[in-house]
């Protein structure tokens, strides 16, 4: 938004000393107004992506038609994830996660990676653990490596790591940590870099939008990680809201002291569920979690996207997951826009005046 409000008035001062009024070409009629979330956000300087399902990409045209028309970023909400690129070890599928770079490339959208390294969606032959310490290493290594390599320069964000801690700010248990302790955080992010050093690299969570143990947890471990010379790049705030837990009111703070550490920041995953039935009351507190959380963004200084965890209830992983909870996205089952995304539409017209 910075950037365009400044190239307005570079243009208007060059328009004041050069123009004539008098000999000047009658005025073109004003283009229309961008609408949809993708002009929008094109205009304040922000990325706005989604979370890509991509059966639905495949299958679903009214679903296809929308990730191209509201967002500039797309992430894999599976493919690029480890039990999908190396279901064998040493034979890699590369296919699904292919066609989504595709898609964003042909539609001018950035891609986010995600993810490298999780607790979850491992392959079988990884976490049957079979592997001494110093083979699982190796694997990992190997791993990172191979997939960050396989999209160099076409990946603009990797979530390196994802969800390494508990809410207590205390270490996740993990096949990592268990064989590895802390120390596999640092080489993952040398290591993609390593294969890629143009990519940035992101931290990522959920539970972490406001000042709490868990941020605090990241925040020292990024004091660390600088003071060794580890390059990451990024905090990614997933921001999976709920309206019976309301929204950190120290958000925009939290994302403010991992700035002044030199990184960016960027909320990764937003949606925010509700028990079901709806109602209005919920469905305005919906329309206010996903404002206020772009509102943060827009007002930090180094945020730099936000994404949603999928746009549409029609393919909403909340529901499987969270019994008698849904509704948790900005379009309905029917691809009707729900007054979130109007909320969202109208924040991102202001921002970009
Ligand atoms: O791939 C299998 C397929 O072979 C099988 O036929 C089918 C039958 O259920 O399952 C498929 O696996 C599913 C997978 O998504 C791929 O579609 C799993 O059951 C399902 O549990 C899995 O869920 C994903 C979940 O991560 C796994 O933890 C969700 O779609 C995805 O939205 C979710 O995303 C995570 C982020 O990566 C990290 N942050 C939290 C977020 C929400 O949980």
């Amino acid at each position: 938004m910075r950037v365009r409000a400044l190239a307005g008035v570079v243009l208007l001062t060059t328009l004041t000393l050069t123009g004539n009024p008098a000999t000047a070409s009658p005025a073109r009629p004003a283009p229309p107004a961008p609408t949809g979330l993708r002009a929008l956000a094109d205009r304040a300087d922000l990325r706005i992506g989604t979370a890509v399902d991509m059966a639905a990409l495949a299958d679903d045209d009214a679903y296809r038609a929308a990730v191209a028309r509201e967002f500039n970023t797309v992430t894999a909400e599976n493919v690029m994830k480890w039990e999908a690129t190396e279901p064998q070890q040493g034979v890699h599928d590369w296919a699904a996660a292919d066609r989504l770079v595709d898609f964003a490339r042909a539609n001018r959208q950035k891609v986010r990676g995600h993810t490298l390294v999780w607790h979850n969606q491992n392959p079988a032959w990884v976490t049957e653990e079979a592997f001494t310490p110093a083979q699982l290493r190796a694997v990992l290594r190997r791993h990172i490596i191979d997939e960050v390599t396989h999209f160099r320069g076409k990946i603009w964000h990797w979530d390196v790591v994802n969800e390494i801690f508990n809410d207590d700010g205390t270490w996740r248990d993990s096949i990592w940590l268990r064989n590895l302790g802390p120390g596999y955080v640092a080489d993952a992010f040398r290591w993609a870099h390593q294969a890629d050093p143009k990519v940035k690299l992101f931290l990522n969570d959920y539970n972490n939008e406001g000042v709490n143990a868990k941020s605090d947890a990241y925040y020292e471990l990024v004091k660390q990680l600088k003071a060794q010379g580890v390059p990451v790049h990024g905090y990614g705030v997933q921001g999976h809201l709920a309206v019976q837990y309301g929204v950190p009111a120290d958000t925009l703070t939290n994302l403010r002291r991992f700035e002044k550490l030199g990184l960016q920041t960027a909320f990764t995953e937003v949606d925010v569920r509700m028990p079901l039935p709806a109602d209005p009351i919920k469905i305005q507190a919906q329309a206010q979690g996903f404002t206020a959380l772009l509102q943060a963004c827009l007002l930090a200084d180094r945020c730099v996207s936000y994404t949603l965890w999928g746009f549409t209830d029609r393919y909403s992983w909340v529901p499987g997951v969270f019994d008698g909870e849904g509704s948790a996205t900005p379009y309905d089952e029917n691809l009707s826009p729900k007054p979130a995304y109007a909320a969202l539409r109208d924040t991102l017209a202001l921002a970009g005046r």
